[in-house]
């Protein structure tokens, strides 16, 4: 197996997820912080019960301020470069909840210059393109209208360029290489790219003239980001932000996570069911024994198996889940009968979800901050 690797722009290997909380310096998750939230949410998200969601940073202070009545306000992105794979929507589906619970508002960027200065040969009118795309798969999720608001890079370049350019001059180019591994082959864009990540954590603050606690959910490859932001917001007189990490999904063929650049590991939102199940039938990898017989006998390993990966994610019912779990390993489950369970409940979520994106291509101005 590859030696593990997590970067904003390269995910490898298999993820030591504890290794990576001493790493990037996070906390763990634990079951105070869940109690806390728990307080205010009245019930707890499969994804925070199961650890899908296991890190943060200064959560209890987040807690505390809005506790005392300072509300804060969530902040997520996407990169657009082309279509949107489930491992995408892990964040996303969070940040729904949390809007739901605490009745915030929601700043989502489209960064659609980043993959253009970081992918050769991806061009601005390809990200123009998967810009749109991308939005109806995270206004189908069901966010508020009133309460959500798109930033895209190019378009808000108004609003957003002086605020980069203020956290930019703040970073040296030692850090940024130290951050994210540059060296001096990369493009310019690239190295300044960082500093448009940070803006949408203070800008609310800015417009508002009051500065205000930001929540920001992702997956754990983003973390850099903010790790460089944290540092500098003190410095123009904004909290740090606080943050949620998640695990990844993992592609179907492997460990690491679904990535849209190998395409026969992800199953992306506008897949058809055959197409869905044709690849977790044919790629997703599996922990059951080679034959009928052995498997009878001595029964899958659904820990490294793929298919019940997923259903970690998309079975909300722990007791569904952990009779699947037991089955599997006692080999009452065959490998094929577990890939139908996963199959079935991967088309009935994108079948919703396909509906309501092509609702969603009506309303995307809506969402558009408007400047
Ligand atoms: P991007 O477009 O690569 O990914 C969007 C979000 O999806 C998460 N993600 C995953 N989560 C779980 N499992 C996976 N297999 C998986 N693959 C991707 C990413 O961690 C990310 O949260 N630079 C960013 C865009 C961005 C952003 C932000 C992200 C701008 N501002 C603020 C988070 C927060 C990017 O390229 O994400």
């Amino acid at each position: 197996m590859a030696e593990m690797k997590v970067t904003p722009w390269e995910v490898k290997g298999t993820i030591d997820y504890d290794k990576l909380i001493k790493e990037f310096g996070t906390e763990p998750i634990d079951e105070a912080l869940l109690k806390r939230i728990k307080k205010h949410t009245k019930e707890i998200h499969h994804f925070l019960r199961r650890k899908i969601f296991f890190s943060h940073r200064d959560m209890n202070w987040l807690l505390n301020e809005y506790e005392k009545g300072n509300k804060f306000f969530l902040y997520t992105g996407r990169a657009p470069s082309g279509h949107v794979h489930l491992g995408h929507l892990i964040p996303w589906i969070f940040t729904k909840w949390l809007q739901d619970k605490f009745d915030v508002e929601l700043w989502f960027q489209f960064p659609d210059e980043e993959k253009f200065l970081f992918k050769e040969n991806l061009t601005l009118q390809d990200t123009e393109y998967y810009t749109k795309e991308n939005a109806y798969d995270v206004i189908a999720l069901g966010f508020k209208p009133d309460k959500t608001k798109f930033l895209v890079d190019t378009l808000h370049a108004k609003t957003m360029f002086k605020e980069a350019c203020k956290v930019a001059k703040k970073i040296t180019f030692s850090t940024a290489k130290g951050t994210f591994g540059f060296s001096d082959s990369t493009n310019i864009g690239a190295i300044f790219y960082t500093a448009m990540q940070a803006v949408p954590a203070f800008l609310p603050s800015v417009l508002k003239g009051k500065n205000t606690p930001c929540l920001i959910p992702l997956g754990l490859d983003q973390d850099p980001h903010f790790r460089v932001a944290r540092d500098v917001m003190p410095k123009l007189g904004f909290y740090k932000p606080a943050i949620l990490h998640c695990r990844f999904l993992p592609g179907l063929t492997e460990g690491g996570k679904m990535s849209a650049s190998e395409a026969e590991t992800a199953i992306y939102t506008t897949d058809t069911p055959e197409t869905v199940k044709k690849k977790i039938n044919r790629y997703a990898f599996s922990g059951g024994q080679a034959t009928v017989e052995e498997h009878r006998k001595k029964g899958g390993n659904p820990d490294i198996d793929v298919s019940y990966q997923y259903l970690r994610f998309f079975e909300e019912d722990d007791k569904k889940l952990k009779k699947i779990y037991e089955d599997y390993k006692s080999g009452a489950l065959l490998t094929g009968e577990l890939k139908n369970i996963v199959i079935e409940k991967i088309n009935a979520f994108l079948k919703k979800h396909q509906q309501a994106r092509e609702k969603a291509k009506k309303t995307y101005d809506k969402f558009l901050f408007k400047e």
